[in-house]
């Protein structure tokens, strides 16, 4: 299959942080097909030869094993090409359109790696171009919209030129293997199916914690917050692989459906359940691994007086048959205790208990980062003969042992599935507009708010409300048990 990739904001971050080292990692597992071409399109004026020595340059910031040797970046370089193009002027997507026709390939997949205020402008010039035959897919880098009203605009301009399917929107949390899993741990084995509902299940946390604060991204995070950042899209998303049921086949319209049917099941948001559901914290100063780190109003280019929010925890439920009345709580932030993803699935206690002491119920922890792997922590018998009281014990699954080689990372995974037009882990325009119609009542009622976000030191695990938060369901958050 020959294909012709062209990333637009091809000088950015995103180009140079994310994609050209997912790129490289796909060619040096052989994964990239052959016969690629990779355009890239920026503002200023340089050769095809000037780009491929930026590049080359970027990725000394890359982590050394996934670093090319210079033979390996030249063998590279040779599918990396340049373009300059003014994104407002026609002229230059009918130069555009020229080079790709050219040569005609297979498949021509336009990544949007630009800011998203663009996207209107570029989708309508592309459809204007005529940029947008069958076998073209246009690729789009959250943030898709900062609300319920923006989003459908831009879905709105993007339908105008492209069709559902040739739209694929990234949610780079769904590339991840880990969450792949999850999927095959559900519908790959029958063990756990039985199990996966309200009889059986107490509780579930999803927790997506970072050590890492705002960085140099201040005036974007300060506009954004870590509701629209972190829980609209990528926590949303963990929700719906857990809750979903079994999707018909394994494939992208089914899967959606399920997840949407999701969306659409979470209980709605109002002003008194947001007071009571949903807590925003803002780190202060505190300490991190060891090291002191800045409070959030200390950050570069963050208004002194900000009130955004670096933390959410919040309590939710899915409301059908299989999880009625069960608690479902999210949980993210910035400058938490750890870089630590995981998903706890908590089963009730036995119903009729035969051993003394306290008891503690199984659970099932998907663990998504640092590590990938499951841990089911059952409760056994030490066998000292000396006492009945079971202790718990977990099965652990580290995925990195179990198949150590080649695992692929979530924007290569996400790259070749956009050449090879696999929309399975892409979220369609109706599950990103349902996800914003829910948060939307947080957003209203926060803006309303009196109260500024709860203050919790850098290096810990947010403010005590968000313990408060679960204790009041008579339960504990992973890390506190
Ligand atoms: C991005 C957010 O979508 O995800 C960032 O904009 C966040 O703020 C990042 O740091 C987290 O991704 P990962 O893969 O490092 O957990």
């Amino acid at each position: 299959m020959s294909f012709d990739l062209v990333l637009f904001g091809g000088t950015g971050d995103l180009t140079w942080r994310k994609l050209m080292p997912a790129l490289f990692q796909a060619f040096r597992h052989g994964k990239l097909p052959a016969g690629g071409r990779v355009l890239a399109v920026a503002r200023d004026e340089r050769s095809d030869e000037m780009y491929r020595g930026f590049i080359r340059e970027r990725f000394a910031e890359v982590e050394s094993a996934k670093r090319p040797s210079e033979e390996e970046f030249a063998r590279f370089a040779e599918h990396l090409h340049y373009m300059r193009m003014d994104l407002s002027r026609p002229e230059h997507y009918a130069t555009l359109k020229h080079w790709l026709e050219q040569r005609g390939a297979d498949t021509v997949v336009l990544f949007l790696a630009t800011s998203p205020h663009l996207f209107p402008q570029i989708c309508t010039q592309l459809g204007a171009a005529g940029l947008n035959g069958a076998n073209v897919r246009v690729v789009l880098e959250k943030p898709l919209g900062h609300d319920l009203a923006s989003a459908r605009e831009i879905n709105r301009v993007v339908a105008a030129s492209f069709h559902e399917r040739q739209a694929l929107r990234i949610d780079h949390y769904l590339g991840k293997t880990a969450v792949q899993n999850l999927s095959a741990l559900r519908f790959g084995n029958a063990l756990f199916e039985p199990l996966w509902r309200r009889e059986s299940i107490s509780n579930i946390q999803i927790t997506i914690a970072e050590a890492l604060g705002v960085g140099t991204r201040g005036d974007f995070y300060d506009r954004t917050g870590a509701l629209r950042d972190m829980v609209q899209n990528h926590a949303l998303q963990l929700l719906t692989m857990i809750a979903m049921e079994p999707p018909a086949t394994n494939d992208a319209d089914a899967i959606r459906d399920e997840k949407l049917k999701v969306l659409r099941s979470l209980k709605p948001f109002a002003r008194e359940s947001v007071a009571r559901d949903v807590v925003r914290g803002q780190y202060r100063t505190g300490t991190v691994d060891g090291q002191p780190a800045p409070g959030y109003l200390e950050e570069v280019r963050v208004p002194a007086d900000s009130r955004t929010e670096t933390f959410v925890a919040l309590r939710t439920e899915v409301q059908n048959w299989r999880w009625a009345g069960v608690p479902f709580y999210l949980r993210t932030g910035k400058r938490l205790a750890a870089r630590d993803a995981h998903i706890v699935v908590n089963f009730r206690p036995v119903p009729h208990p035969i051993f003394p002491g306290a008891h503690q119920a199984n659970k099932l922890v998907i663990k998504l980062q640092p590590e990938d792997g499951l841990e089911l922590h059952l409760l056994a018998l030490k066998g000292t003969g000396t006492s009945d009281l079971l202790s718990s014990v977990s099965l652990d699954l580290d995925f990195d042992k179990a198949f150590p080689s080649q695992r692929v990372g979530a924007y290569e995974r996400l790259l070749l599935d956009a050449l090879a037009g696999r929309l399975n882990l892409f979220v369609r325009s109706d599950e990103q507009e349902q996800a914003w119609t829910w948060v939307e009542p947080i957003l209203k009622s926060w803006a309303d708010d009196e109260q500024a976000p709860r203050p919790y030191a850098a290096g810990s695990w947010g403010p005590p409300a968000a313990s408060a938060l679960v204790a009041r369901d008579g339960f504990v958050w992973s890390e506190e048990a």
